[in-house]
C-alpha cells in the first residue's frame, strides 16, 4: 500500500537488470552502443505516460537534480521571484531557497488546511517580477491535485515559467504535460511508475528547448560530446542540451518494466480502479472515525488516502513490522496507496489490521 513511494517490484525488473549486466559482461566497452540508446528509449516510454511529444524528455537521476538544472537556466536580473506552495516537496524548496544566494527571492504561499493549495492565493502571489512557479501536480502530503491550468494561465499572463513536479501523478492520474501547457515538468521512476530509484525525467516544452543554456551541464549536453572540444559548452539544439554527465544507465534498465506495464494497462483504467478503491478506503476511515487528510472529492484526489488518529505513527511502524507496507508522514498521518495490482481484499485486510493494532492495548 505504498505506491506513492517504493511499491512492489515488477518481476521483469530483474530480467532487465540482468540484461544490463550481461551486456556489460559480454561486450565490455562495446556495450555502450546498446546502453546509451536506453536514455532515449526510457524518455520516450515515460513521455507517452505523461503526454510529452517525442524528443522533449531527457533523463536524469532524481527530481532535485532536475530542478537544479532548470534553476541554473535562470538569470535573476530582470525577474527574481520564485513562487510556490508550502506543500511542495521539501527538497524542491531547499533547492529554490538556495537560489536566494544568486539573487532570487522566494515567496512561499501558505496553505489554510495543510491539505490543499489555495489556487487564488498562489495566483495572487505571481506577478511581473516572477521568474518561476515550481508546483507539485499531486501533493505528497495529502494527495490533493493542484489546479495546474489556472496556475499556468496566471503565470504565463505574468510572463513567468511553470515547472511541474508530476512525481505523484504520473502513472496514476491521466494528464498530458503538453495539454497542461507547462514549460517544464519532472518526476522519476519510483512511486506510481513502479520503478526503483535513479531514473528521473525532465520534460521541456518544445518551443522552450533552444531558449535556455543551463549552467548545470555536462558533456552529454554538448552538440558533439565525442568531439571533446574545449573550453566552453556548445549546447546541443535538441533536448540533450539539458543533459549532464554520463547517465546512470542501470537505473534506466530497472525502471523499464514499471513504465512498460503502466503504459500497457493505460492510465484511464488505472485511475478508474484507483478512484473506486480510494473511495472505499475513505468510507472505512469515516466509519472508524479517523481524520481524513486527503481531499474527499474524487476529481481533487490523487492515488493516496492519508488518514490520521492519535498514535498513528506507532501504528504505521507496527503495520510495517507485520509486512502491511505503508508509511507515515508528520501532519499527513498514514499514507495508503493501492495501485493497479492491489486487490479489494488487500485494502480491507490492511484497514482491518490498522484497527486491530490501534485497539491492541498491549502495544
Ligand atoms: C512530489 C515529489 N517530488 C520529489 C520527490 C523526491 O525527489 P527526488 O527524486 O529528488 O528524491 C518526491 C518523493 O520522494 C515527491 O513526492
Amino acid at each position: 500500500m505504498v505506491s506513492h513511494s517504493l511499491g512492489a517490484m515488477p518481476a521483469k525488473a530483474c530480467d532487465h537488470i540482468a540484461e544490463f549486466t550481461n551486456l556489460w559482461v559480454e561486450r565490455g566497452i562495446l556495450a555502450w552502443e546498446e546502453l546509451l540508446p536506453e536514455v532515449e528509449r526510457t524518455a520516450t516510454r515515460i513521455g507517452r505516460i505523461i503526454g510529452a511529444p517525442t524528443d522533449t524528455v531527457m533523463m536524469h537521476t532524481n527530481v532535485s537534480s532536475v530542478q537544479a538544472v532548470i534553476a541554473s537556466c535562470l538569470d535573476y536580473r530582470e525577474r527574481n521571484k520564485i513562487v510556490f506552495s508550502e506543500l511542495n516537496f521539501p527538497s524542491v524548496s531547499y533547492l529554490w531557497k538556495a537560489e536566494e544566494r544568486r539573487g532570487a527571492e522566494v515567496c512561499i504561499v501558505p496553505s489554510a488546511d495543510g491539505v490543499e493549495v489555495d489556487t487564488i492565493r498562489l495566483c495572487e502571489a505571481i506577478d511581473r517580477r516572477t521568474a518561476m512557479v515550481p508546483i507539485s501536480h499531486v501533493l505528497f502530503r495529502s494527495s490533493a491535485i493542484k489546479d495546474v491550468q489556472t496556475i499556468v494561465a496566471r503565470a504565463h499572463e505574468m510572463g513567468a515559467l511553470v515547472l511541474l513536479d508530476c512525481y505523484q501523478s504520473a502513472g496514476i492520474v491521466p494528464f498530458s504535460v503538453e495539454e497542461l501547457g507547462v514549460d517544464f515538468a519532472c518526476g522519476g521512476s519510483v512511486k506510481w511508475l513502479c520503478g526503483g530509484p535513479g531514473a528521473a525525467y525532465l520534460y521541456v516544452r518544445r518551443d522552450r528547448i533552444p531558449e535556455f543554456a543551463p549552467r548545470v551541464t555536462g558533456w552529454f549536453g554538448h552538440r558533439a560530446p565525442f568531439a571533446f572540444t574545449m573550453p566552453a559548452q556548445d549546447y546541443a539544439d535538441s533536448v540533450w542540451r539539458y543533459a549532464g554527465g554520463t547517465h546512470a544507465i542501470i537505473a534506466l534498465y530497472q525502471a523499464r518494466a514499471g513504465a512498460e506495464i503502466i503504459g500497457e494497462i493505460g492510465i484511464e483504467k488505472i485511475r478508474e480502479k484507483s478512484l473506486r478503491q480510494t473511495a472505499r478506503v475513505i468510507s472505512r476511515c469515516d466509519a472508524a472515525g479517523y481524520t481524513l487528510r486527503s481531499p474527499r472529492a474524487p476529481e481533487r484526489r490523487g492515488g493516496t488516502v492519508c488518514f490520521d488518529f492519535a498514535g498513528s505513527e506507532l501504528v504505521a511502524k507496527e503495520l510495517n513490522r507485520r509486512k502491511f507496507l505503508c508509511d507515515h508522514r508528520p501532519s499527513s498521518g498514514i499514507r495508503m496507496s493501492p495501485h493497479f495490482y492491489s486487490t479489494d481484499e488487500e485494502c480491507e485486510l490492511f484497514l482491518d489490521e490498522v484497527e486491530r493494532i490501534k485497539t491492541d492495548s498491549s502495544l
